[in-house]
């Protein structure tokens, strides 16, 4: 049995991509942009279906901080952005100079919670200032509440950031993540269900969004045959080498989303006769998560151990295991930022353990996941 470490999740490559990197190497576009970039941007939007247009970017937080200029947000102003995710879904909206107001999770997607939204967005036009924008995540995979958050985005005509980081080949009612909201985000990054080794993409409905964003990232060089700037401008494209591995990428997305779902059943039969232990599921028919992440809840009362307990057997083991996100309105750089809700997110946080879910875990790296793993478990 190997000892090598096994990830929470790694890159995985299919196969193909190392002929669209040759493809840039010997026809030398190893410069930013070439035909890789817009042929992953094409192979993105023929998978996302409907009318989508993509820009491809450096990076998914570099498509949030975009996606927030192209809506208007500025210094001053506030924006609505859910507790429970990572880092990268509010940090935009500090570049920007605007305050982030943090909501709750509800605990069936783990997600924004539409009513702790309502009521932040209530609060804070009594208070004066009606939020630019609201940030949902659909987190681990698991689609947020798409229909709810989307009526009151239309009640309040606030528009939608759709963080979809991690539910690339998540589907809501029949439709992907990453088309619901008025400008969605993607992120390839290293530990995503396909990577580019760093990159994300803007997406949206709107062909201006695209072009405008475009624009930022490279620059913003205004028409003219000298550098003329009109605007302050980003260096947020995606290379020509990096779209080229997002291109072999794309054939295998399917493939890999299958393979995480197979890791997510793996815990469903690891744990089903354990009590105290809930693996995350999607909650109806309607939704379909990729499972980039499987995560379970412990409840130490009803089985004797708690996530920490886990989480340092697997270390010994040489398995890395996580706690869930740590809510931002328990971050200490967002001590002062407004929130809104109860104690959904930190119970979460408290209770519950990101394990390893990659689409590459070998059957004798399961086999040692499950030897420490069913110890626990008194069946
Ligand atoms: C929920 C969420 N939002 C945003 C990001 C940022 O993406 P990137 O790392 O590509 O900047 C990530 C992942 O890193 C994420 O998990």
């Amino acid at each position: 049995m190997s000892n090598s470490k096994i990830y929470l999740s790694s890159p995985h490559m299919g196969g193909t991509e190392q002929n669209y990197v040759n493809e840039a190497f010997e026809t030398n576009w190893i410069a930013p942009l070439g035909p890789n970039v817009e042929g992953f941007e094409k192979d993105l939007e023929n998978y996302l279906g409907i009318e989508n247009h993509i820009a491809a970017l450096s990076s998914g937080t570099a498509a949030l901080h975009l996606a927030l200029i192209l809506l208007g947000v500025e210094r001053g102003d506030e924006v609505l952005c859910q507790s429970m995710t990572f880092s990268a879904s509010a940090n935009p909206i500090v570049y920007q100079g605007a305050t982030p107001i943090f909501v709750d999770s509800e605990p069936e997607t783990w997600n924004i919670c539409p009513i702790h939204l309502e009521e932040a967005i209530k609060s804070r036009i009594a208070k004066g200032k009606k939020p630019k924008a609201i940030i949902a995540v659909h987190l681990y995979g698991m689609p947020y509440k798409v229909d709810e958050i989307k009526k009151i985005s239309e009640k309040y005509e606030i528009p939608i950031v759709e963080d979809s980081a991690e539910a690339l080949g998540s589907t809501y009612k029949g439709q992907k993540c990453g088309t619901f909201g008025d400008i969605s985000i993607l992120s390839f990054n290293g530990n995503k269900i396909i990577t580019t080794s760093g990159g994300g993409a803007l997406v949206s409905r709107n062909l201006k969004h695209k072009e405008k964003a475009i624009f930022l990232a490279t620059q913003a060089r205004d028409a003219a045959p000298h550098y003329q700037h009109s605007e302050i401008g980003y260096n947020y494209r995606l290379s020509n080498i990096s779209a080229g591995i997002g291109r072999g990428q794309m054939q295998v997305l399917d493939k890999h989303v299958g393979l995480r779902r197979k890791m997510n059943q793996f815990y469903h039969e690891i744990f089903q006769k354990a009590k105290g232990v809930k693996v995350f599921s999607e909650p109806t028919s309607d939704y379909f998560s990729n499972h980039w992440l499987s995560c379970i809840l412990i409840d130490k009362k009803l089985c004797g151990f708690s996530s920490e307990d886990i989480r340092l057997a697997m270390a010994e083991n040489n398995i890395e295991s996580r706690p869930l996100w740590k809510p931002m309105h328990l971050q200490p750089v967002f001590r002062n930022a407004p929130y809104y809700g109860s104690t959904v997110s930190e119970k979460l946080f408290e209770i519950g353990l990101c394990l390893p879910s990659g689409s590459n875990l070998k059957v004798e790296e399961k086999v040692k996941i499950n030897d420490v793993l069913i110890r626990f478990i008194d069946i």
